[in-house]
């Protein structure tokens, strides 16, 4: 893909800019003043980490494993870090949210938003343990590598489709064959992951039933 970046100091929310560009665009700020995380939460954006959206044309076969294809490749662009992914699309360092991915279906495109912590992360009323990667990295030399990953991953996945994908993530996922639980929107789930369908869904074992779940929040436990 020809990507090009849009690089601002502060926006509300790279993902609510980025609609408003075609295809391959990569839109960045240095801060943003509304940045937002699943389920409409907040995310907080101080100077210093990574708040990027990418555009995408919307595509009926790519569309649902955009978040296996996004978590997977920011894993592999932090090969000096040991991350793991937790399902949906989470990223964890030693077992604390490092990044998050949010993805929002505009029209004819999908907008993938990524915040990374490079070097601060939030602490106060987290529902999850957070971590940063220590400055290591600017958000730059991160996108750079995201736009490779991307680029190398898309050739897999439409050359061997998800199967390949799906493999690698569940190589890299937390909580596989464990017992885990998953907060849905009205309820609370305790069963063992079993991996992940070929759409996407988490597959969880409850007794004697293995329920296919699409939404929520999952929990190591
Ligand atoms: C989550 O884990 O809840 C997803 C967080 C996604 C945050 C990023 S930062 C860049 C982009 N712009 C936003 O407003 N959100 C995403």
């Amino acid at each position: 893909m020809k990507w090009e970046i849009k690089q601002f100091n502060s926006l509300v929310s790279t993902n609510t800019t980025a609609r408003a560009y075609p295809e391959g665009t990569i839109v960045m700020a240095e801060t943003q003043t509304g940045g937002r995380g699943r389920y409409g939460r907040v995310w907080q954006s101080p100077k210093g980490n990574l708040y990027v959206s990418f555009v995408f044309a919307s595509d009926p076969m790519r569309d649902r494993y955009l978040s296996f294809l996004t978590g997977l490749a920011l894993a592999e662009s932090l090969p000096e870090f040991n991350v793991r992914l937790k399902w949906p699309n989470d990223v964890l360092l030693d077992g604390k949210k490092v990044a998050g991915i949010l993805l929002e279906t505009v029209e004819d495109k999908v907008i993938v938003g990524i915040g990374v912590n490079l070097i601060s992360n939030p602490v106060k009323n987290m529902l999850y343990p957070t971590a940063n990667l220590g400055g290591l990295l600017s958000p730059i030399g991160l996108v750079k590598r995201l736009m490779i990953q991307y680029d190398a991953l898309f050739k897999v996945f439409q050359e061997k489709g998800f199967r390949k994908i799906q493999s690698r993530w569940l190589d890299l996922a937390v909580g596989v064959g464990e017992t885990i639980s998953v907060h849905l929107p009205t309820e609370e789930l305790i069963g063992i992951f079993q991996g992940i369908s070929e759409d996407g869904a988490l597959l969880l074992k409850t007794g004697k039933q293995v329920r296919s779940i699409t939404v929520g929040d999952v929990f190591l436990i």
